[in-house]
């Protein structure tokens, strides 16, 4: 038996929550990181006794779409899945059940499912400093449960998460990172970016159609050369004030 962790985590949230549950569940873990878009997911062979945390963020309410597609080239071959889906204190609408409907595809059995909040990508004036302290203790404390469930075989068939189809519709969200003069072209931005959307002979510019705004490449600039249209950006901020402030608790799902 291997525990894995499967993650796509442009800005690291997803992740701290992804291996704060990974962790409880196996000494040591395997990692396939589906934000790297180099790997080869249809390489990877899991089998039933594998248990594997998977862990994607809510953009719009859903599945990252270049998540769900490398999640689709695992072959699972009846391994156990937890799914866990960060969010950035808004809400996440269908993205379980989304990520449910992919694994089972791919051949997973769905086991248990959390849903957990952390800063805000875009705005990270929202659900700052998440996942916090308290945050990270009721995950362990989830993963304990889930692993007990494992363990005396009490976890469901397919775990039942809520959501609704047809999934709520998601064309991607008008903020666009933009090199500005401080890029010195290193091309970590365009090595980096999960969706190929930065030119790597051109690092300073951005395919608009192609980029998901996950703020990978402004997290990641060693120059902090690359941001986001402040107006618009402080425009999309008055608009989630309300929705996002009201701290939002973990959930977990074991039945
Ligand atoms: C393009 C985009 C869309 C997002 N949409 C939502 C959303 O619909 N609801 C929400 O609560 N948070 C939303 N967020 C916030 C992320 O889900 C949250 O910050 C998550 O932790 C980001 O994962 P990461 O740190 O692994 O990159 C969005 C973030 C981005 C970049």
């Amino acid at each position: 038996m291997s525990v894995y962790t499967i993650v796509f985590s442009p800005t690291g949230g997803t992740k701290k929550v992804g291996d704060c549950l990974s962790q409880v569940l196996g000494p040591e873990i395997q990692e396939i990181d589906l934000t790297s878009p180099a790997a080869e997911f249809s390489s990877f062979l899991l089998g039933s006794e594998d248990i594997c945390v998977v862990s994607v963020p809510s953009f719009g309410g859903r599945v990252p779409a270049p998540a769900a597609a490398r999640l689709a080239e695992l072959k699972a071959n009846g391994a156990k899945a937890i799914l866990v889906v960060v969010y950035g204190n808004r809400a996440y609408e269908d993205t379980l059940l989304e990520l449910k409907d992919t694994l089972i595809q791919a051949g997973f059995h769905c086991v248990a499912a959390v849903a957990a909040v952390a800063e805000h990508s875009i705005m990270r004036q929202f659900a700052s400093g998440r996942p916090n302290q308290e945050d990270l203790e009721e995950l362990g404390q989830f993963a304990y449960q889930i692993k007990a469930a494992i363990e005396t075989e009490a976890v469901p068939d397919s775990v039942h998460v809520p959501g609704n189809t047809p999934y709520r519709e998601y064309n991607g969200v008008p903020l666009k990172p933009k090199a500005g003069k401080n890029c010195t072209g290193c091309g970590l931005c365009a090595e980096k970016c999960p969706a190929g959307a930065i030119p790597s002979d051109n690092p300073s510019q951005t395919d608009a159609k192609a980029c998901i705004s996950c703020m990978r490449c402004v997290s990641i600039c060693p120059a902090q050369a690359r941001t986001l249209n402040r107006l618009l950006l402080a425009g999309a901020s008055q608009k989630l004030k309300k929705v996002c402030s009201e701290p939002k608790k973990n959930e977990l799902f074991l039945s």
